[in-house]
């Protein structure tokens, strides 16, 4: 073996972009990326002030980040996210497309706004920061990661979630294509489906005007689920965290156009 379990996983010197990084599945994402080594920039759609503990906590330390206010269904600002990267780190490694919005509404209430919404950020501004990122890699030459994090509903609906769960089968496919043409470049091209996780998007899932029977009722149903997992319990965004270290490291090498399901068994029910 040409390699140690430290130099595997050691992202010193490393670029990482994480979309949607102020919180959540992000939050975590950037704290792991930031421990093993890696500069991080957060885009994220809400004013930096939120995305404070996270920011704080990769300081603390001893990591770098940079802020970045962008709303990614904005197509004409991804290029700005390019340019953030290379001007405040020379270059980037990894990239985490992580932003993502999912609200439920059964399939017979299906909105265009909803569907347009969704695939504008989960779908389309997946496929124009990837090709932004990628061509910046190319032009450096040294390879690179994309991290995609679709979910567990790309593979197995869950209800109430189709317009989300079409995003996310073409977040599954995308990495796929992306993966196919991009090998020879030496980047990789990978997805994580997570399960259930307990994040602050997983709490406001019934959207922001849901009643008290409604929210008590889905939380009722949560209990319920959560007793049917294999591992009895919810994910915490730090399982999520891992999976990306792990493909975001040379640990991953030899994979490229898979997906890792992190779910606590949610497949096997
Ligand atoms: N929580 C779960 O159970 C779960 C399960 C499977 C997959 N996922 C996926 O994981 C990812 C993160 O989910 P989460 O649960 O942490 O959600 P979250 O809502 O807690 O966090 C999402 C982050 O993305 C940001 N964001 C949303 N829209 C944006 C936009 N247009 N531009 C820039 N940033 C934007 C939000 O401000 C927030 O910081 C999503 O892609 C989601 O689909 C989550």
């Amino acid at each position: 073996m040409n390699s140690t379990v430290q130099s595997l996983f050691n992202l010193n010197g490393k670029t990482a972009i994480v979309t949607g990084g102020a919180m959540g599945i992000g939050g975590g994402i950037a704290k792991r990326l930031a421990e093993a080594g890696a500069n991080i920039l957060i885009v994220d759609i809400v004013e930096k002030g939120e995305a404070m503990d996270t920011i704080n906590e990769i300081v603390k330390a001893g990591g770098k980040v940079e802020y970045m206010q962008v709303d990614i269904a904005n197509i004409s600002k991804i290029d700005s996210i390019v340019e953030k990267a290379l001007s405040a780190f020379g270059d980037i490694d990894i990239l985490v497309n992580n932003a993502g919005i999912f609200k439920y509404l059964p399939v017979t209430y299906l909105t265009e706004e909803l569907w347009d919404r969704t695939m504008n950020i989960n779908l389309k501004a997946l496929a124009f920061l990837s090709k932004a990122v990628v061509n910046a890699m190319i032009a450096k030459q040294h390879g690179g990661r994309i991290i995609n994090i679709s979910s567990i509903d790309s593979l197995k609906p869950s209800g109430n979630l189709a317009t989300y769960d079409a995003s996310k089968g073409g977040v599954r496919m995308l990495t796929r294509s992306f993966a196919k043409e991009v090998g020879k470049h030496g980047i990789t091209v990978n997805d994580i489906a997570p399960g259930g996780v307990n994040t602050p998007g997983a709490a406001k899932i019934m959207g922001d005007n849901a009643s008290k029977e409604q929210m008590e009722a889905m939380k009722a149903g949560m209990e319920q689920f959560v007793k049917t997992l294999p591992l009895q319990r919810m994910g915490d965004p730090e399982d999520i965290a891992n999976a990306t270290l792990f493909l975001a490291s040379n640990a991953s090498a030899y994979m490229t156009g898979t997906t890792l399901v992190v779910d606590g068994g949610l497949l096997l029910i």
